[in-house]
């Protein structure tokens, strides 16, 4: 397993991404880490992120330089290759202009790292690589037993190494897609370099999953809140896998799920996976507190107050259950890691079935700590469950609490639950010139109720009913957004079909707003 040490980059993330995608396990660690634990960690490569800092900054970033005597291969990415060069006697000087963007390495001499990759060869000897660049400092002496290994017109020492132990630095970001060939060097780095095994796959997870879920639990029983999202399925799926009927999930209809969304879970859970299941049905609840209350807010406060409580109330009708498993994934707990550090503001607050307080006082089973999303994706199929469930957009905990704007009504939870499925409907037949269904080329698509009425004709008669607005989106990590561009034709055909089925909407609008300024949900 390759060990990742994070000096605070933005993107340190898409460096384990792209490990784990060459099949290769890592983690994600501060670049702190004592040297007692790398050790103990036992890595067969470490990686040294970038970051923020300038290396003589007075309060700058260091890690143990012991690292370096481990044995073990090395690659330093931007400042994690200065920190590297200067830890180990070379120098690194602020650069007269910073460089950011694209830029051009020619790859010197015969380095492992670049083996075999190239994006343009160079008439004058070498390889060209297209990469990404972002950086004020730059190395300006090498430390000893090292080389040069690429250069570029603003950068003469853009990558080096030293062969022979296995060090290597490289002062563009890999990580990102925008340096073409960086999957290819870092998979070179973690299979060719550190001789890592690629044998993380999910089927091949499944097994060892399942030992330490049955190791941790024992014979003591297991609640999970069943959501019907990703996440929470995917763990009931690997948890019932380990240990069968020794797990009782607890799916709470709140009333503001999308259409035909309850049978659906209980079709795969219960009939199809014959998982232990209690549907509560809790919509009549939930409306009845959401009566008279149309501040964003405060519904999505009483929304995720009402949750707990009716799922508390469940759990102690389950006296014998001691573990509550949640879907917690690894973004999750790298984020929760480093928003110690970052304040932010609240501009919604979130509900999800991830957040039980601890006043249920049970022990807490989250064997999807370690994941990617697109890890617990492959992971869901390998367990059997429907793809389409698998690969479904995200959904919001408050469900269509926060996309009927102002009180929530059933009737008209009721309205937006069949357009909703008319424009899903349509987004999943109707395929782009590139053979892809429009759902899978967004990130995320909903309809919006609009609390309000406008006049309309129908055959001879006038109608005065509501608005229905739809929002598309897509984006790679939901902090910001572009609208997606829906072929007219498609908008055309969802806008008729709402207005013709579903009696009560007589008018569809498209939502034509970015995040930021806007929000992906409406509240
Ligand atoms: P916004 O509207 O903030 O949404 O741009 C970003 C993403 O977060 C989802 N979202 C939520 N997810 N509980 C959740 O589990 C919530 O309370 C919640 N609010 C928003 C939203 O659907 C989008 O994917």
């Amino acid at each position: 397993k390759i060990l990742i040490l994070d000096f605070g980059s933005q993107v340190a993330q898409l460096i384990a991404r792209r490990v784990r995608e060459a099949h290769v396990y890592c983690e994600l660690h501060p670049y702190d880490a004592s040297i007692e634990f790398i050790r103990e960690f036992k890595p067969t490569g470490i990686i040294l992120s970038g970051g923020p800092n300038s290396v003589y900054d007075a309060d700058t970033y260091h890690a143990d330089p012991k690292l370096f005597e481990l044995g073990v291969p090395v690659l330093g990415i931007c400042y994690g290759m200065q920190w590297m060069a200067q830890a180990l006697g070379g120098k690194v000087e602020p650069g007269t202009v910073r460089e950011f963007g694209y830029a051009e390495v020619r790859t010197l001499g015969h380095a492992a790292l670049f083996a075999g990759i190239q994006d343009k060869v160079d008439p004058q000897g070498g390889n060209l690589l297209d990469v990404w660049m972002s950086h004020g400092d730059k190395v300006t002496a090498l430390p000893a037993g090292f080389s040069v290994i690429g250069e570029s017109t603003a950068c003469p020492i853009a990558a080096i190494a030293d062969d022979a132990r296995k060090i290597y630095g490289v002062q563009f970001h890999p990580e990102v897609t925008h340096t073409k060939q960086g999957k290819a060097i870092l998979s070179q780095f973690v299979l060719s370099i550190c001789k890592a095994q690629p044998s993380w796959t999910m089927p091949n997870y499944i097994e060892e999953a399942v030992q330490k879920i049955r190791e941790q639990v024992g014979a003591e029983e297991v609640i999970l809140g069943l959501s019907g999202g990703v996440d929470s399925s995917v763990a009931a799926a690997l948890i019932h896998r380990a240990i069968g009927n020794q797990l009782t999930c607890v799916f709470v209809d709140h009333g503001l799920l999308r259409l035909n969304e309850a049978e659906h879970v209980m079709q795969t859970f219960a009939a199809n996976l014959g998982v232990k299941v209690i549907h509560v049905d809790a919509s009549a609840e939930f409306l009845h507190h959401l009566q008279g209350i149309s501040d964003p807010e405060q519904k999505r406060k009483i929304i995720g107050r009402e949750f707990v409580e009716v799922f508390q109330r469940e759990a102690k009708k389950l006296p014998q259950a001691k573990w509550l498993a949640q879907g917690t994934i690894y973004p999750d707990v790298i984020e929760s890691a480093g928003s110690k550090t970052k304040k932010a503001h609240t501009i919604k607050s979130h509900h999800n079935v991830g957040g039980l307080p601890e006043s249920l006082h049970l022990k807490l089973l989250e064997p999807l700590r370690e994941l990617f999303k697109d890890e617990v994706r492959e992971l869901g199929v390998a367990l059997g469950l429907p793809p389409e469930m698998v690969y479904r957009h995200p959904f919001p905990g408050p469900g269509l609490g926060v996309r009927i704007l102002g009180e929530v009504r059933r009737e008209h939870a009721d309205l937006l639950r069949r357009a909703d499925h008319i424009f899903i409907e349509e987004l999943r037949n109707t395929k782009d010139t590139d053979g892809k269904s429009w759902y899978d080329k967004t990130s995320q698509a909903f309809a919006v109720f609009l609390p309000v009425k406008s006049v309309g004709v129908m055959g001879d008669g006038r109608t005065y009913e509501y608005v229905v607005a739809l929002r598309a989106v897509v984006t790679s990590d939901f902090m910001t957004a572009h609208w997606a561009e829906l072929p007219y034709e498609l908008l055309g055909r969802v806008s008729n079909r709402i207005i013709n089925e579903v009696r009560g909407i007589n008018r569809v609008v498209y939502d034509v707003s970015g995040k930021p300024p806007a929000t992906i949900e409406w509240e």
